[in-house]
């Protein structure tokens, strides 16, 4: 699987929906309560993981712009919810460098999952300039913070773990990704243009029943590792020999540390706004 498969982001989905911090999706859900509708552009969209764990908690006449560069994700993205008031619209847009035409629809809440470690601290500024002029709330999700533990533990761990946190650093298309470093960075540049910040983990905690998930995230991980140089090939096959048998024979969990955060603007523009929107419907 490669990392943003269909295939991939299908394993990921129900463990990303169990991870997702509560008291953060409860801040997202409580700034919408008396609001009779809402819009929302979620960037990096996949296949829609974001719309389908979040559109149930939200007022029921929802208008969700999907954004993402790949076509064939796009396509597969979909929401079903009784009633259906919910009207989904796929937008293909390269985020590195379409950000603000992503930007220029309705919105009431921009979302993005697993999207913020993967871009640089550039766009990251970017991102928070754009939305902070267009004073918009901010729910991230799910970005990877380094944070990795695995039982049984292994003598190669640590400089597994070593490696991904530099490999996670590479360019994955938005210039020097942010990788563990997301999630903080995010959260300092909202707060400095004047935004309140909740966060809170959302680690994936995988148990050995949990096979598949752990099997893919380790062959990931060891190729990764591998493209880094910073491990000899026999260290990499032999730790990766060893948790592939520690999972078949159900003895392997692992805990993968997430952040969460919701961004809100805390300004007369954000109180008028968001007065404005709860009397009239946005959408
Ligand atoms: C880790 S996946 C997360 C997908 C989805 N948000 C989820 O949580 O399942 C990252 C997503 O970013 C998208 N992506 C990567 N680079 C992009 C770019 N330059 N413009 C738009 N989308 C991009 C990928 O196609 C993929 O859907």
């Amino acid at each position: 699987m490669s990392g943003f498969s269909a295939d991939w982001l299908a394993l990921r989905e129900p463990y990303d929906l169990r991870a997702r911090n509560l008291a953060v999706l409860d801040a997202v859900v409580a700034a919408f309560a008396e609001h009779p509708s809402v819009a929302v552009v979620d960037l990096a969209c996949g296949t829609g993981s974001t719309v389908r764990a979040l559109a149930p908690r939200l007022p029921a006449r929802q208008a969700w712009r999907l954004v993402d560069n790949d076509i064939g994700l796009l396509a597969r993205a979909s929401v079903t919810l009784a009633p259906t008031r919910v009207t989904v619209t796929a937008v293909p847009l390269d985020l590195n460098v379409d950000l603000e035409a992503a930007l220029n629809a309705p919105i009431d809440l921009l979302t993005a999952s697993a999207l913020l470690d993967l871009v640089s601290g550039d766009w990251l500024e970017r991102l928070a300039v754009e939305t902070a002029v267009r004073a918009v709330p901010v729910y991230a999700a799910l970005s990877y913070d380094g944070r990795v533990s695995f039982d049984p533990s292994d003598a190669a761990d640590a400089e597994i773990v070593a490696a991904i946190n530099t490999h996670q650093r590479r360019d994955k298309g938005f210039g020097p990704a942010l990788g563990p470093a997301a999630a903080t960075t995010a959260t300092a540049r909202f707060e400095a243009l004047g935004y309140r910040v909740t966060h809170g983990t959302s680690d994936w905690v995988l148990g050995p029943g949990d096979r598949d998930i752990q099997a893919e995230i380790c062959t990931g991980w060891a190729g990764a590792a591998r493209e880094t140089g910073m491990l000899s090939r026999s260290v990499l096959t032999g730790w990766l020999t060893r948790r592939r048998a520690a999972i078949t024979a159900d003895r392997s969990s692992l805990q993968v540390g997430h952040v969460d955060l919701f961004a809100q603007p805390t300004g007369t523009r954000w109180a008028d706004r968001s007065q404005s929107s709860s009397r009239s419907p946005s959408s």
